[in-house]
């Protein structure tokens, strides 16, 4: 091989140092699947946001309740298909108890968000990332915040917000509704991924 190539090469391969230890390396393993959640999360809020405007202006609020209610849950499920991790939306206060519900962890992230938010620290980027040991395997999890916008209040809003026709719907749909109530700039809840990373033995 020609000197300068090999040189070169060399130059390529060793320019981040020498040869990175263990614990560089699952660094950057978090680090990777860090950016890797955090695409696939934009890609869920970004449909989402953009199935409910679209819904919101062709059907008013009563028919955008079907795109949370329906479009929601399958696009994270389709998500979960597509990289094999599991995708969801959760929140302290679930609109949809069977879907909705965090976990422990989960709950605890969360307050950390609420938190954040009541101290009005910026939310727009608030998320957290963690490998965490549960009894069957180790997991790397991440969650995305969810802040109210205003676009939000028209179905998690308070009395003032939210159209007669929107309350009774969904008194109708979800009788164990706690997700009213809320004000721009909280948080509402998160997109959370989990991924299976080892069995324990
Ligand atoms: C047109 C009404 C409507 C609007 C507008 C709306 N949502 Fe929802 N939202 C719902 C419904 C209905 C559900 C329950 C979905 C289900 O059955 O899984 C829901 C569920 C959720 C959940 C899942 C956890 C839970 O409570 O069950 C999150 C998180 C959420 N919404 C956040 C938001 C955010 C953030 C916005 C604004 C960007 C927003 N929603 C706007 C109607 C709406």
């Amino acid at each position: 091989m020609n000197r300068l190539l090999t040189v070169s090469l060399y130059a390529m391969l060793f320019a981040a140092g020498p040869a990175p230890a263990e614990q560089h390396h699952e660094q950057g393993d978090q680090q990777g699947m860090t950016r890797q959640a955090r695409q696939v999360a934009g890609d869920l809020i970004k449909k989402l946001g953009s199935a409910l405007k679209q819904a919101l202006s062709d059907s008013g609020p009563e028919g955008a309740i079907s795109v949370c209610r329906d479009t929601a849950p399958e696009l994270a499920v389709s998500l979960s298909r597509e990289t094999g991790w599991k995708v969801s939306r959760v929140s302290l206060r679930p609109r949809n108890p069977l879907i909705g519900q965090p976990d422990a962890w989960e709950q605890k992230v969360l307050r950390n968000f609420d938190e954040a938010a009541a101290a009005a620290r910026n939310t727009t980027q608030l998320e957290h990332t963690e490998i965490v040991p549960e009894p069957d395997a180790t997991y790397f999890r991440y969650m995305k915040a969810l802040p109210v916008k205003p676009l939000c209040l028209t179905c998690h809003g308070t009395e003032r917000t939210i159209p007669d026709p929107v309350r009774a719907r969904l008194q109708q749909e979800y009788p164990k509704d706690r997700a009213t109530g809320y004000y721009a700039g909280q948080i509402r809840g998160a997109v959370t991924i989990k991924r299976r990373l080892e069995a324990t033995n």
